[in-house]
Order: structure tokens, then C-alpha cells, then sequence
């Protein structure tokens, strides 16, 4: 079922109609749709566009539809061209002529374009809630275990840190992230209703009036623009792709911890699965989910950046496919956030584990060069002195901390006992960056 048809002598292929339908993926966005309709026809009301009566029965049967479509009681399925053409013809069925009236002013061009604006900024405000959420679960994870930990680069241990610390550092990502999804809200926000299909319409509309209503700080400057403008759903699909980057980086040292060479962490049995054949393994499926996850996301942004980049003004067809890829996206990311959050807040720590890990592999080499620095020597000579400690270390399996002072003495001279306060791992993590947080 369509609501055009007038200039057609033939019929619309089916295949066509399949090919077309956008209905079974625009079904997502039916209550912006029918809250874009509704402040549609209060605007045509206001002004003199349409009479008081037929706007009571359009506020009437658009409120029917939404409360039958949300009860279940009225399914959003069948031969429709989309969910206007679905909302529409629905309306008219119920309420006989005065559904007619609604599209007037009006083109589907502006009526997706607001639609998919609305969407848009309602799954942001969700992104930011979850966010939140994953914030917090990371905060608390950290402050409910206080071990210290090796840091590492090139995944080589490198120097002591605190788990917490290591928590922390996600932490300030996803409050990046929200910054951005904070910012593209502020951009999308202007109200396309009122374009029409590209030139606007000769009515005396107040697209100032919905654009209010509708909670946008104001209306958008340029027709053309308004109705062919896809890039806040870019936008968002890029901020989505950082938060998924994030999260799979994440993902990845959970899947590493977790394994029996690292064996920092146990996932909780909710978050894991088992294999059919070998009885013993316990794999981290919920970590590697949302990191392989993150390629639909970026595939998302991909695509619609694609579709968008040879499109002359204004609306074309094209942008039709915007939809399933935006919503795809956002189903990805807003379950891989919640997963995410449950997945550390039910997780295991396994303190002494991370704790024997920090003794073993020098993590406070760089600390005793700091000492022969302070003891008067140049950087670059103490770096040398230290890398020969290390070769003896090793040598002779030892750490640095287990070395005698007459060990210590054969390297450099001007080392005393003072040196083991100095590289103690709890005195370390005290000084440095670390003394911003609490150990
Ligand atoms: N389903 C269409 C879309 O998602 C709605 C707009 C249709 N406009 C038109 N001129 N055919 O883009």
C-alpha cells in the first residue's frame, strides 16, 4: 500500500514493492514518527491550516495508534511502502477523512529527515546512560581491589601500576566518548520539519512552532540541506565506532588476563562458555563478542558514509539504507556497553597473581636508574649501569630487589641501603603519577 499512485498508469511490480518496502526496519522509528505527526498537525491547526475539529481527530487517532501499537493490539506489518504510509492509512481508516488532511505541508522527505533526527537523539541520550553505567562498573571494580599490577608496553612488563589505575584508564575513554556523543547531539539539533520535499511549501506553516515543540533549539537554515543532511547518523556511527574501538581494547586484555599464562582475572561463569569436546575449557566468549562486534560498527559507518558520497541534492532513494546500518549499529553498541558492565562487575580478580607478576620482570629498573640519578650520576651512564644489573639478574635468576649491597656496590659505589626504600614497589607507586591515587 502506497500514497502515491495518481500519475502511475501500471501497476508497481511486486518485486519492486519488496524491493522498496523499508517497512520491516522503519517500524523501529514508529513513536518519532507519530510524535513528529502529531506537533505536525497542532502547527496546521494554529495555523488556520487545518480546522480544530479535524485536529482533534488527528490527535485523537495518532494517540489510538500509538497506545494500540504499544499494547500489541495493532502489529506493524503488511503491504506498506513504510511506517508513514503504515501511520497514515491507519489513521484514515479510523478516522475517516480528517486523516487525509495530516500530510498536508508536508513531504516524507522532511518527515524521515525529523523522524531519524528524533531517533537519533533518543538512542544518544541511551549511548550516555550506558555509558555511565560502564563508568561506574569500572570505578567500583577498581576501588573494590586495591592490587598493583604490571603496566606494560609492547605488552613487555614495564613498571608497576595499580589495577585500579589500569580501570581508570578506560575510564577517562568512555568519558571522551561521551563528550563526543555530546557534542554531535548538539549538532543534529534542528528541526527539519517544515522542508517539505526540498523547496518548502506555500503555506503560512511556523516550522519555529514544531521545531520548539519538538525540542530542537531551532529550525535548520537551508531546505536542501534539511531534508538530504545524513550526517549526525555518521557522526554518531563514528562516536559508536570509538566507543566499540574502546571497548575491544578491553575486550582483548580481558581475553588476555583471563588466560592461564596471564591469569590476572576469572570471568564469571555468566559471561563465559564451555567447548563440546575438550570438558576443561572456560572460554571468554562475552570479551571476544564485543570485540569482533566492533567490525559491524565500523562497517556501519563505512556504508553510510559510502552511500552518502556521490548523492547530489537534495533527497535521494539512497539514503533509505541509512536506517538498517544506524540500527544495527546502535543495537551493537548499546548491548556490548551493558555486557561490558556486567562483565567486569562479576568478574574476578585475582590480586596475588597480578602481585607475583610485579616481581618478576625488572618493573623497577627504571626506578633504580632514578636513584643513581639522584645519587649524582647522568641519566644516560645510570641507564647503562642498569642494563648490566639486569643482564646479571637474569644470569643468575635473581630479582633486583633480592640483590646483596655488596651485589649492588660491584655495579656503582655510590649506592646504599638506601636503596631498597627507594625501589620498593609500594614506595614507587607512591611518587610518580601514582600518587593521584590511592593505593
Ligand atoms: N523510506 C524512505 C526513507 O527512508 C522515506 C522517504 C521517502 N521519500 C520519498 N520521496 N520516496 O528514506
Amino acid at each position: 500500500m502506497k500514497l502515491w499512485g495518481g500519475r502511475f498508469r501500471e501497476n508497481e511490480s511486486g518485486l519492486m514493492e519488496d524491493f522498496n518496502s523499508s517497512l520491516s526496519f522503519d517500524r523501529r522509528i514508529w513513536r518519532e514518527d507519530i510524535e513528529g505527526s502529531m506537533v505536525h498537525a497542532e502547527m496546521l491547526a494554529k495555523c488556520g491550516i487545518i480546522s480544530e475539529e479535524d485536529l482533534e481527530k488527528i490527535i485523537g487517532g495518532l494517540k489510538n495508534i500509538y497506545e494500540e501499537i504499544e499494547n500489541g493490539q495493532l502489529k506493524i506489518e503488511g503491504n506498506y511502502e513504510d511506517i508513514h504510509t503504515f501511520v497514515e492509512i491507519k489513521l484514515t481508516e479510523k478516522i475517516g477523512e480528517a486523516g487525509k488532511k495530516l500530510h498536508t505541508a508536508r513531504s516524507r522527505n522532511d518527515q524521515v529527515a525529523v523522524d531519524m533526527k528524533l531517533y537519533a537523539r533518543n538512542i544518544a541520550y541511551e549511548a550516555l546512560k550506558s555509558l555511565d553505567k560502564m563508568i561506574e562498573a569500572l570505578q567500583k571494580k577498581g576501588a573494590e581491589n586495591p592490587a598493583i599490577m604490571p603496566g606494560y608496553t609492547h605488552l613487555q612488563r614495564a613498571q608497576v601500576v595499580t589495577f585500579k589505575y589500569h580501570l581508570e584508564a578506560y575510564v577517562s575513554m568512555f568519558k571522551r566518548d561521551k563528550k563526543r556523543i555530546e557534542n554531535s547531539i548538539e549538532l543534529l539539533n534542528e528541526s527539519p520539519l517544515g522542508c517539505g520535499a526540498l523547496a518548502g511549501s506555500t503555506y503560512p506553516i511556523d516550522r519555529n512552532y514544531t521545531s520548539e515543540k519538538l525540542g530542537f533549539c531551532k529550525p535548520v537554515d537551508n531546505f536542501l540541506d534539511g531534508v538530504s543532511d545524513r550526517d549526525y547518523l555518521i557522526e554518531l556511527l563514528s562516536d559508536f565506532s570509538i566507543v566499540m574501538m574502546h571497548l575491544s581494547r578491553l575486550s582483548e586484555e580481558l581475553i588476555v588476563w583471563s588466560s592461564k599464562e596471564f591469569d590476572f582475572i576469572q570471568i564469571s561463569d555468566q559471561y563465559a562458555t564451555g567447548s563440546s569436546i575438550m570438558p576443561h575449557k572456560k572460554n571468554p566468549d562475552a570479551p571476544e563478542l564485543i570485540r569482533g562486534k566492533t567490525g559491524r560498527v565500523y562497517g556501519s559507518l563505512v556504508a553510510l558514509l559510502t552511500v552518502l558520497k556521490g548523492l547530489p541534492l537534495a533527497y535521494n532513494k539512497d539514503m533509505q539504507e541509512d536506517k538498517e546500518k544506524f540500527i544495527d549499529a546502535v543495537d551493537t553498541v548499546l548491548s556490548c556497553l551493558n555486557i561490558a558492565a556486567d562483565v567486569i562487575l562479576t568478574m574476578k580478580v585475582k590480586k596475588d597473581n597480578m602481585e607475583k607478576a610485579v616481581d618478576k620482570g625488572f618493573l623497577n629498573a627504571t626506578e633504580v636508574a632514578d636513584y643513581l640519578v639522584c645519587k649524582g650520576m647522568p641519566f644516560r651512564d645510570a641507564h647503562e649501569v642498569v642494563g648490566r644489573i639486569v643482564i646479571y639478574c637474569e644470569d643468575n635468576n635473581k630479582d633486583i630487589l633480592s640483590l646483596s649491597l655488596e651485589e649492588f656496590k660491584e655495579f656503582a659505589d655510590i649506592i646504599d641501603g638506601s636503596i631498597y626504600d627507594y625501589i620498593q614497589y609500594k614506595n614507587i607507586l607512591a611518587k610518580g603519577i601514582k600518587k593521584e591515587i590511592e593505593i
